[in-house]
C-alpha cells in the first residue's frame, strides 16, 4: 500500500512510487551500449504500453485506448463523467538511444496524480484524466497521437508515412495488431477537454543555469519537417571520372553544409537538423545513386518558420541543379508554434511558490503534444531542470527530487484546474 503523504495539509505525490515506476519504465527498451530505444509501435513500445496498463489496473484505474493508440486513464469515479475534463499527459515512445526521462516523466507523473486523487478520495468538480500520446517523437509523424486528435489522418495520409528504418506505417501498425479504419476515425471532441497541462524535462540548460527548480513554459517552438531524396546514378568508383558523376550523396552533403547559414539568415532562434541519411546502393566502391535525408527545422515565430521552409526548399532545388541530380521532396505539415495559456501559467507559478520552489518563465525549443492540444483547449506546461541541458541521448538526467517537485506542482495545477 502506497504511503499517503501530506504537506501542510496539501495532498502530495508518492515520490518513492514515482521513482520506482520511472525506473521500471526505464528498463523497457534498454539497448546494449547505452540508451533506450522505444520506437512507437515497436515491440519495446508494446511492452511499455503493457506495463503502463498493468500499473493502471493495479491502482484500480480504467483505461480507454483510441484508434491511434492514445491512452486515457480515469479513476473509477471519473470514468463515466461527461463534464469537460482536465487532461495531463506525455509520451512513452523515445528517440533511438534516447534517455529515461523525456516523455516518461510527464506520463508517469500524470498517472501518479490520478492515482493519488483516487486513493485520497478527492472529489473534484471536473474529471482528471492521464493521457499517453502515440508516436510523439515522430518516427512516422511528429506529434502523431495528438495530431490525430486535433485534425485526424486519412487513409491516404497514413499510407504515405514511413519510419526511419524505411518501414511503412501502415504495415508496422497493422502487424502490431492495430486497425487502420479505427485510426482514421480517431478525433477529439473539443467539448471533452476543459484544459491540459504537461510536465516535462526542460531538455535544455536554462533552468540549471538560473538555479530555478520549476519552469513555467510560455510557448512552444514551431516545427517543420521534410524527407528528401536526391537521385543520381550508380557508377564504378574507380573508373568514372569525377566530372562524369551524378553523385546523390555529394549533392546531399552540399545541402547539409549550407543549412546553418540558411538558419542564421532567418533568425537567431531558427535551427535545422539532418539526423537521418540513407544511401543506396551503399557500396564503398559504388558512386551513390540515391541519398535520402530527414530535415527537421524550427523557429518560435510562425512567419519565420514559413520563411525558413521556403529557403530550405530553394536550396534543395539549387543543389540538385548544381550536381545534376533529381530530387523528390516530401514536406510534412507544419506544426504551428504556440503561446501557452496565461491563466495556467499563473496557476503553475502559484503552485511552485506554494511548494517553496523557485520558478521562472521560459519558452520550449522542443516540440510537445501540448502545442496540438493548445489549439483546442487552454494548455500549460511545467518544466524541470535537465542536468547539463542534455536530452535525446543516454546522458539525459534529472534529479529524483526535481521530478517529485515537478509532479507535486503538476498535482496542484490539475487540482486547481479541475476545481474543488
Ligand atoms: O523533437 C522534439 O522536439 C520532441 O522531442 N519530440
Ligand atoms: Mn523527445
Ligand atoms: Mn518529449
Amino acid at each position: 500500500m502506497a504511503q499517503l503523504t501530506q504537506l501542510n495539509g496539501q495532498l502530495s505525490v508518492d515520490g518513492v512510487r514515482l521513482r520506482a515506476d520511472l525506473e521500471a519504465l526505464g528498463r523497457i527498451g534498454e539497448v546494449a551500449g547505452g540508451g533506450i530505444s522505444r520506437t512507437s509501435f515497436s515491440a519495446a513500445d508494446a511492452q511499455a504500453r503493457e506495463w503502463y496498463l498493468e500499473r493502471c489496473a493495479q491502482a484500480g484505474l480504467s483505461v480507454e485506448v483510441d484508434g491511434v493508440g492514445n491512452m486515457f486513464v480515469s479513476a473509477p469515479a471519473d470514468a463515466h463523467r461527461h463534464e469537460p475534463a482536465v487532461w495531463s499527459g506525455s509520451h512513452i515512445d523515445t528517440v533511438p538511444r534516447g534517455g529515461r526521462f523525456d516523455g516518461a516523466v510527464g506520463t508517469v507523473a500524470a498517472l501518479e496524480c490520478v492515482r493519488r486523487l483516487h486513493e485520497a478520495k478527492v472529489w473534484l468538480a471536473r474529471p482528471v484524466r492521464a493521457v499517453v500520446y502515440s508516436d510523439e517523437e515522430g518516427n512516422y509523424s511528429h506529434l502523431f497521437g495528438s495530431s490525430a486528435l486535433v485534425h485526424g489522418f486519412t487513409h491516404a495520409q497514413l499510407e504515405a508515412l514511413t519510419g526511419r528504418d524505411g518501414d511503412r506505417f501502415v504495415d508496422t501498425f497493422v502487424a502490431a495488431g492495430w486497425d487502420l479504419d479505427r485510426a482514421t476515425q480517431t478525433r477529439l471532441d473539443p467539448q471533452a477537454v476543459h484544459a491540459t497541462v504537461e510536465l516535462h524535462i526542460e531538455q535544455g540548460p536554462q533552468l540549471e543555469q538560473r538555479g530555478d527548480r520549476i519552469g513555467v513554459v510560455t510557448g512552444i517552438v514551431g516545427l517543420g519537417g521534410a524527407t528528401l531524396t536526391y537521385r543520381g546514378r550508380a557508377d564504378h568508383a574507380g573508373t568514372t571520372p569525377m566530372a562524369m558523376r551524378r553523385d546523390a550523396l555529394l549533392a546531399a552533403s552540399a545541402l547539409i553544409v549550407g543549412l546553418p547559414d540558411i538558419a542564421r539568415s532567418v533568425s537567431d532562434r531558427a535551427v535545422v537538423t539532418v539526423g537521418v541519411i540513407t544511401v543506396e546502393p551503399g557500396g564503398a566502391n559504388v558512386v551513390p545513386q540515391t541519398a535520402r535525408l530527414s530535415v527537421d527545422f524550427r523557429d518560435p515565430d510562425g512567419e519565420r518558420l514559413a520563411q525558413l521552409g521556403r529557403a530550405i526548399t530553394a536550396a534543395v532545388g539549387e543543389v540538385a541543379t548544381r550536381y545534376g541530380v533529381q530530387v523528390d521532396l516530401d514536406v510534412a505539415p507544419v506544426i504551428a508554434p504556440c503561446t501557452l495559456d496565461e491563466r495556467i501559467q499563473k496557476i503553475i507559478a502559484g503552485a511552485a511558490a506554494g511548494r517553496g520552489l523557485s520558478a521562472s518563465q521560459l519558452p520550449s525549443g522542443a516540440g510537445h503534444d501540448s502545442q496540438n492540444l493548445a489549439t483546442v483547449a487552454p494548455t500549460g506546461m511545467i518544466f524541470i531542470p535537465s542536468t547539463g541541458g542534455r536530452s535525446h541521448c543516454p546522458q539525459e538526467h534529472t534529479t529524483w527530487q526535481d521530478i517529485e517537485n515537478g509532479a507535486n506542482v503538476l498535482l496542484d495545477t490539475v487540482t486547481a484546474l479541475a476545481g474543488r
